[in-house]
């Protein structure tokens, strides 16, 4: 069982890597660090509570993350996928009072502390809270095990821009800083995640096999996400759910993925790059080593993806 602590901006994708994660037997959800992302912290750190409750599990510590990229400019939010929430057509019955009250980075120190060398971070939004973490206290930090990131894009389009995906464009100087100092670290570009399709059918299915409240909220919000991706990419066979891809990497599941080694860059210092995730995959090029040699995922097979998700959060009891 691999003990993970997942850093979020929940967020649709993010909520499905969540469920995931507390059905999956092999994973042990240690915390979430909860910040902004697709929309403003308030509202992923009160969606992760919210969670939390529908799954009964409100044992588990949500702790408070960045509000801004290091950068100090306003962030830019994503209603128009996520819905205004952020969780598509919920509106979270949880009351201010319940979120204003947050957990810092103390607990989140005290985890790792209390779990050396055993620890694996996913974090699957802007790279903000992650780097604040390794700015603070390098010498908690680097008990972490390893490091899994959803990010970037390689040798194709971005999201965000022609060339950035959203969590990297986010936060490129944080990005950044992880992808040149953060030691076993694996990333799970979107030119992979892009694939990780859960099909209306696939959906379906999964509702048919719900057994709980936090599961019966599935299939509307997949439904919303849905259609937000029918309107962007007309004809497409269902919803990317990059952040579970990259939750998935972490379990090692047999075939999933294919990784090189590379060195890796995120252009930060403005211009038509700023955003951009830099590998060298230039013919003749080989895997590297070394303490900042990053394992990027550059195939996924769907095959293995589908079936795995439809094992975990279609499983009952
Ligand atoms: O580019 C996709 C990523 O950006 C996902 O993590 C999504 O949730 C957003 O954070
Ligand atoms: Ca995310």
């Amino acid at each position: 069982m691999k003990k993970i602590i997942l850093f979020a901006d929940t967020g649709i994708d993010d909520f499905i890597a969540l469920t995931y994660a507390l059905k999956n037997p092999e994973v042990d959800l240690l915390g979430v660090v909860s910040g902004y992302g697709n929309i403003e912290r308030k509202k992923t750190y009160r969606n992760v509570e919210y969670l939390l409750e529908l799954a009964g599990r409100t044992d588990i510590p949500v702790i408070a993350g960045a509000t801004r990229p290091l950068s100090g400019d306003e962030p830019t939010f994503f209603p128009d996928i996520h819905g205004i929430e952020g969780l598509g057509p919920i509106n979270p019955p949880i009351p201010e009072e319940r979120y204003a009250n947050r957990s810092n980075f103390s607990k989140l120190f005290d985890l790792i502390k209390n779990n050396r060398h055993d620890v694996t971070i996913v974090n699957v939004g802007r790279c903000t809270s992650l780097t604040i973490a390794h700015y603070l206290s390098p010498e908690v930090m680097e008990n972490v095990k390893e490091t899994y990131l959803m990010g970037g894009a390689f040798m194709e389009p971005g999201n965000a821009t022609e060339v950035a995906e959203a969590n990297f464009y986010g936060d490129p100087i944080a990005a950044n800083y992880v992808c040149q100092h953060v030691a076993n670290l694996t990333i799970i570009p979107l030119n992979v995640t892009r694939n990780a399709l859960l099909t209306p059918g696939d959906v379906d299915f999964i509702d048919t096999r719900s057994d709980s409240p936090l599961e019966a909220i599935i299939k509307p919000i997949l439904d919303y996400y849905y259609e937000v991706y029918q309107q962007q990419e007309p004809g497409i066979a269902g919803t990317p759910q990059h952040d579970l891809a990259a939750l998935m990497a972490a379990l090692d599941i047999d075939g999933l993925h294919e990784y090189k080694r590379r060195e890796v860059k995120v252009a930060h210092e403005g211009g038509f790059a700023y955003g951009q995730s830099i590998a060298d995959f230039r013919p003749g090029t080989s895997n590297c080593f070394g303490p900042t040699c990053t394992s990027i995922a550059l195939e996924m097979d769907q095959d293995v993806f589908v079936s795995n998700v439809l094992d975990v959060l279609a499983s009952r009891g």
